[in-house]
């Protein structure tokens, strides 16, 4: 028997060297990283472009060793101890806490790079950063790819000994189907396709391949080039009476694990999928089945530009869906063409072997620019002298050719890095930057140099934010009342719940960095930028944020503000007054567990004397004082009032 990939690299390493390893999608790269993982000592970590793909790897290792899954925002600081042995996060989360310099990653004995080939997307900052720190302290590197497009430049980068396999464990059959033959290309077989004599000729070809993919027992991923075209072919399918699921990131993340289960189930035979099940997951997929080729392009304010087609290598990696080891012992990936014409170039485009290159899709965040790099890298690399920093930089993909300097001048005019006795620093405002992960030109956008602006307006209109809105126009009024606990429901209509959480996420990261950077600049509004984040955090406005920090909900907090209730010692004191404790019950708010004991003893002596008669002699009293609860009013005390609610009038998404 052939020896598999995992068999060649087991034999072939040796802890310390760098690999680069390339092979086809399915073969076991991801294998031979649990194997790493569970089997190298000290902290080995693995990144991937995936949160899920992170996930399915932390799921395979937990039992085997203490394992940390990490996916909190990247700017937050939550990594500062680490006491598992196995961390698996995205590339910009360990990005980041490579630029924090934690003290834990000095025991970092083995990165893992999972689809590596992101260098050359719009995740390469991160990818980069990460190689940069990696190599600079001798942290042995592993490196998996199915499409790298020149693996002879990526091995020199990487100064790896590289581990290429080319043949498919699980065979892929590439095939074309053109009214109304299929025809693969590997073994030159060909199948005829049923007719239904359906006006719409691609629906119909469809329809076709997957009565025959059913009728052999098989499942289907049919990949489509937007949510709304998953969501509507899916509904079509149904009416043919295929049960077919459409599965996007606008989905909710319980809808999506549901859509998975089912289809591992095999109670869902087909889904309908966007990119969304692009890189490196593993599902037990015969077939991928391509009802579009093309995918949505947005311009760098997240607007609709147009279509562009896949590129040979995001072609291959979902093709490469099909076909898992494990689960068959042959997968397929099956294009639907209209034409002739079409059919050729597909084959042309797809299915020869060509040069696979990435182009750089999608726009994101934190750009892949010399400059921001350059503060990654100082980052970690503090007191390094221009001439250690420029050679680091020299072992970069993109910047290999280029030169440090001009960066540094840029860095230096913004203040954001400084030179002493030949070494380089982090300024304060540089460390903001840099720990914010934002862009350096970012910092255009920010009102450092006035005194005057509006968090709200800062926020909403940075790339960042307005990227996430995706064309909706009413960023503005959509923060306004989320940051007022008002009901959000009517704007920007077309994002789904799942949208709007990244908006929301994008606008927490940004208020954070605007904090951040006016704090390091000593800048006097500074105190409001963080006001602006923590409403932003809660969803409510300023005078709610102590009871939202409770962890009660945006809505009872609302309610709580209008019957006249603003601190949480207050709230513990009321609780038993009959319209609040109604309107607590109502909501579905049970134990406040906050509320230590003293304070329940002090919300029965409430609860007794409410609108009575009081004297100001019992600590008791005075505590109700402090609280607010009684007032001093011209010498008497009085009881604070609390309104009374009328249902219904303040709603909440
Ligand atoms: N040597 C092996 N022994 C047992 N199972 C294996 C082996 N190699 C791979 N597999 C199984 O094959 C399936 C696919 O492997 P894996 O996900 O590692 O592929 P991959 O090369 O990472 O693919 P992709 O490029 O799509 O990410 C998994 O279910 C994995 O457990
Ligand atoms: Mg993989």
């Amino acid at each position: 028997m052939e020896k598999s990939l995992f068999d060649i690299f087991i034999e072939n390493y040796t802890y310390g060297k760098n690999y680069l390893i390339t092979a086809p999608t399915g073969t076991g790269k991801t294998h031979i990283a649990k194997h790493l993982l569970t089997n190298t000592q000290e902290i080995v970590v693995y990144i991937s472009p995936l949160k899920a793909l992170s996930r399915e790897v932390y799921r395979a290792v937990k039992e085997k060793r203490k394992s940390k899954y990490v996916d909190s925002d990247v700017y937050e600081d939550d990594l500062s101890k680490v006491d598992a042995e196995v961390l698996l996060t995205t590339y910009e989360k360990f990005d980041s806490t490579v630029r924090h310099n934690y003290r834990w990653l000095r025991r970092v004995s083995t990165v893992i790079i999972d689809e590596v080939h992101n260098v050359e997307s719009d995740r390469g900052l991160a990818i980069e950063n990460v190689v940069l720190w990696a190599k600079t302290n001798n942290v042995p590197i592993v490196a998996l790819s199915a499409t790298v497009p020149d693996v002879e430049k990526y091995r020199e980068w990487l100064s790896a000994v590289l581990v290429k396999y080319e043949k498919r464990s699980v065979p892929l059959h590439e095939c074309i189907v053109y009214p109304y033959v299929m025809r693969c290309y590997d073994d030159n077989r060909v199948f005829s396709i049923a007719r239904r004599g359906l006006k719409n000729v691609k629906l119909d070809l469809l329809l076709g391949v997957l009565d025959w993919v059913l009728s052999i027992g098989k499942n289907a991923l049919v990949f489509v080039k937007s949510r709304a075209s998953a969501e509507h072919l899916a509904d079509t399918l149904v009416k043919f009476n295929i049960p077919a699921q459409p599965y996007h990131s606008g989905l909710p993340y319980e809808t999506r694990e549901k859509v998975i289960n089912d289809f591992t189930g095999n109670k869902v035979k087909v889904l309908v999928s966007t990119t969304a099940l692009g890189q490196g997951v593993n599902l037990p997929v015969y077939t991928t089945i391509f009802y579009d080729l093309s995918l949505p392009e947005s311009d760098e304010r997240g607007e609709f530009k147009g279509w562009r087609d896949l590129d040979p290598s995001e072609f291959k990696q979902i093709a490469g869906r099909a076909g898992r080891r494990g689960f068959d012992n042959e997968g397929y990936a099956i294009v639907i063409a209209e034409t002739a014409r079409e059919m050729e170039r597909i084959r042309q485009k797809y299915f020869t072997r060509g040069d696979g290159s990435t182009k750089n899709g999608n726009t994101l965040s934190t750009p892949y620019t010399l400059e921001n790099l350059t503060l990654g890298v100082v980052a970690w690399a503090e007191g390094f002298v221009r001439e250690e920093i420029d050679k680091v930089i020299k072992g970069s993909l993109r910047f290999r050719y280029s030169n440090v300097d001009p960066a540094l001048s840029t860095l230096e005019k913004e203040n954001l890095v400084r030179e002493e006795a030949g070494s380089i620093y982090l300024t304060e405002l540089g460390r903001a930057v840099a720990l914010s992960y934002i862009d350096v030109s970012s910092l255009k956008g920010f009102p450092v140099n006035v005194d005057d602006f509006d968090a709200l307006s800062v926020v909403s209109s940075s790339p960042e934010v307005l990227q996430a809105l995706r064309g909706c126009t009413e960023g503005k009024e959509l923060l306004r009342r989320w940051t007022n606990g008002e009901d959000i429901l009517d704007v920007c209509k077309k994002l789904t719940a799942k949208d709007i959480e990244e908006v929301l996420s994008n606008s927490r990261w940004i208020a954070f960095a605007l904090y951040r950077v006016l704090k390091a600049l000593k800048h006097k509004k500074s105190q409001e930028a963080w006001n602006f984040y923590v409403s932003l955090k809660y969803g409510v406005p300023h005078s709610g944020v102590e009871l939202a920090a409770r962890k009660l909900h945006r809505g009872v907090v609302m309610k709580l503000l209008f019957m006249g209730v603003q601190k949480p010692e207050e709230l513990c004191v009321v609780s038993k007054l009959h319209e609040i404790e109604k309107v607590l019950v109502s909501m579905g708010v049970g134990e406040l567990e906050f509320c230590n004991p003293y304070l329940v003893r002090l919300a029965d002596f409430v609860k007794e004397n409410y609108g009575k008669e009081v004297e100001d002699v019992t600590a008791a009293i005075r505590t109700l004082i402090n609280i607010g609860v009684i007032k001093r009013e011209e010498g008497k005390l009085k009881w604070k009032e609390y309104k009374v609610m009328s249902s219904g009038n303040i709603n909440d998404r």
